[in-house]
């Protein structure tokens, strides 16, 4: 599918702009052929060292990750990436979650299933780490969530041997904080009194973590 799809083709006159790209982050199109729609994500548009460097290894990752969750129901379909630089997938239709509780309140429904979703991603050997940009989560036209954004994900064949197997488990710990964190905001009666004593659980050690954690991930930005 969108097999004949070039980075040329991707041009104001020919699809409409989701979101415009800026110095560090992609221009998200979305395309049309036969009547199906895509969503593309394209770095092609930031500049040559951000795009060949920080752009080609997001391309690379998240397409990873797509293989690896290929078929699960509540991901998009990975239909093919463009010279390495822009991911083209099924676009969902719905709105991502940011701020939704300003128009609606989300279930309870859409949390089981959230879990569910995120169990089975799990299952398959995959963190998601970014789970609390509500962006990355999307309520579909079918009251159903899906999840977006791999870029950020990690597996647990890299993060297999000691003692980076710890911090693996803490990402996938913090993938069900985040859920934690919108059930909150949209049905706390909902949310049992076990995970809110895991979400207010705040070690010293656990803290110390988060804190190299997030260093990190601000270095790696800038790098990006
Ligand atoms: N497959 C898709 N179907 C529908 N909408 C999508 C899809 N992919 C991306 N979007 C929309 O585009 C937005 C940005 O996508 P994505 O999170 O992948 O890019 P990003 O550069 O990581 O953005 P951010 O930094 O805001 O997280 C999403 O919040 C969503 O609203
Ligand atoms: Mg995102």
């Amino acid at each position: 599918m969108f097999d004949s799809l070039k980075i040329s083709d991707l041009t104001e006159k020919q699809n409409t702009i989701l979101r415009k790209g800026s110095n560090t982050r992609p221009t998200l199109w979305v395309v049309e052929e036969d009547g199906i729609r895509a969503v593309v994500k394209d770095f092609s548009t930031n500049g040559f060292l951000f795009r060949n460097i920080a752009g080609r290894f997001l391309v690379w990752r998240e397409s990873k990750a797509y293989r690896r969750l290929k078929g699960l129901k509540g991901i998009p379909a990975l239909y093919r990436v463009v010279d390495g630089l822009a991911l083209v997938m099924e676009e969902i239709s719905g709105r991502n979650v940011e701020n939704i509780e300003r128009d609606t309140r989300l279930p309870n429904e859409f949390f089981d299933d959230l879990e569910a979703l995120v169990q089975r991603v799990h299952e398959r050997g995959i963190a998601h780490c970014d789970l609390k940009r509500a962006p990355n989560t999307i309520l579909g036209r079918d009251g159903s969530p899906h999840v977006i954004d791999w870029g950020a994900s990690i597996s647990d064949r890299e993060f297999r041997f000691f003692p980076i197997n710890i911090i693996y488990r803490r990402f996938l710990l913090d993938d069900y904080m985040a859920i934690i964190k919108l059930k909150l905001r949209h049905c706390p009666e909902a949310v049992s009194s076990e995970d809110m004593a895991r979400y207010n659980h705040r070690s010293r050690a656990e803290r110390l973590i988060r804190d190299i954690r997030n260093r990190l991930r601000e270095l790696l930005q800038k790098i990006a």
